[in-house]
């Protein structure tokens, strides 16, 4: 398949394997790249310094194109930049924060440039700010999340009509049939996570990735929107949260029970009982755990056979 996504990232299929938090490291990004597909170092969890000895291993285990994940709001951001800069990373998936800080410096230095938005002002800022390409991510999608509620299917047309970029939809995607569908909507790429996390070579553990083949529809939930809007799977630190919205409590309060490592505990540590654990929608819809390279083939493999239904329709 040719489009200006596996173009842009010199791949041989335009998925891209979302960076998450305590999810993926070198061993999941290398993994998918050498399958065909993108892989992403999620950074937002990394120390500078484990940061660095991630993309030396990245670099070790894949000769293809790999990108790093930063959030922006990360607060040794500059550290991370001087690091992914010197070390040569192809490709830059900024989320969380204001394109401009950015963009200019990456791409002065030869660096990719893609920034993920959850409305249409934000991928206009995007394209202002002078980005390759954005990532269109649904209210669906696992981890932080825009506080619009848009879904995938309405989010995506909606920058394809109004945005000239090679556009990226992500939320809800994890089969071959619902990246089609993106693709119908205007999509050139997909950026899956859920779907990855249940993968072999993905740094949750396993206490996680059995939490998220037990869930069921309606398991997961978008909540603490007054502090970073996160879609979670609802547990008994969940419970907390929610018994403290029905009791009025304050900001300070929600930001006090959040506190600090909530999401290592559960999604890197496996404490299903007071650990933050972050997840898509799709959950439900998953229950298995394979390599990466069988999902992205599986994916390919039914991405094929429903553009033979079509046809035939
Ligand atoms: C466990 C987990 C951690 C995530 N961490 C990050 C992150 O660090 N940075 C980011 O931009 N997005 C993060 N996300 C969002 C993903 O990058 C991606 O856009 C989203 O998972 C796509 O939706 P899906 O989960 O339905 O596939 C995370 C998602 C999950 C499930």
């Amino acid at each position: 398949m040719k489009n200006r996504i596996t173009e842009l990232f010199s791949v041989k299929y335009p998925i891209i394997q979302a960076g998450m938090v305590w999810c993926s490291g070198w061993e999941l990004a290398s993994a998918v790249s050498n399958a065909g597909g993108l892989g992403i170092i999620g950074s937002g969890s990394m120390y500078p310094e484990i940061l660095k000895s991630q993309i030396q291993k990245c670099q070790a285990a894949t000769n293809q194109n790999f990108a790093v994940n930063v959030p922006l709001f990360y607060p040794d951001i500059d550290k991370h930049m001087e690091i992914i800069i010197k070390s040569k990373v192809p490709i830059v998936f900024t989320s969380a924060g204001n394109p401009n800080l950015w963009t200019k410096e990456l791409k002065k230095n030869g660096i990719i440039v893609v920034h993920v938005i959850s409305n249409l002002k934000f991928a206009i800022k995007a394209k202002n700010a002078g980005v390759d390409a954005i990532v269109a991510e649904g209210f669906e999608a696992g981890g932080h999340n825009g506080k619009e509620e848009l879904t995938t299917f309405c989010l995506v047309p909606l920058i394809k009509k109004n945005v000239d970029l090679p556009l990226i939809a992500a939320g809800g995607i994890g089969s071959g049939k619902t990246m089609l569908s993106a693709m119908v909507l205007g999509a050139e790429g997909v950026q899956i996570g859920s779907r990855f996390v249940l993968s072999h070579e993905s740094s949750a553990h396993i206490n996680f990735k059995k939490a998220i083949i037990n869930s069921k529809a309606g398991d997961t939930v978008l909540t603490l929107k007054e502090l970073t809007p996160v879609r979670l799977l609802k547990n008994p630190f969940y419970d907390k949260i929610e018994d403290a919205y029905l009791k009025n409590k304050s900001i300070e309060h929600l930001r006090e029970l959040l506190g600090r490592g909530r999401a290592k505990k559960g999604m890197f540590e496996g404490d299903m009982e007071s650990g933050e654990l972050e997840i898509g929608q799709i959950s439900a819809y998953l229950n298995r755990i394979l390599s990466a390279k069988e999902i992205i083939d599986e994916i390919m493999e039914e991405f094929k056979i429903s553009i033979k239904y079509i046809n035939e329709l």
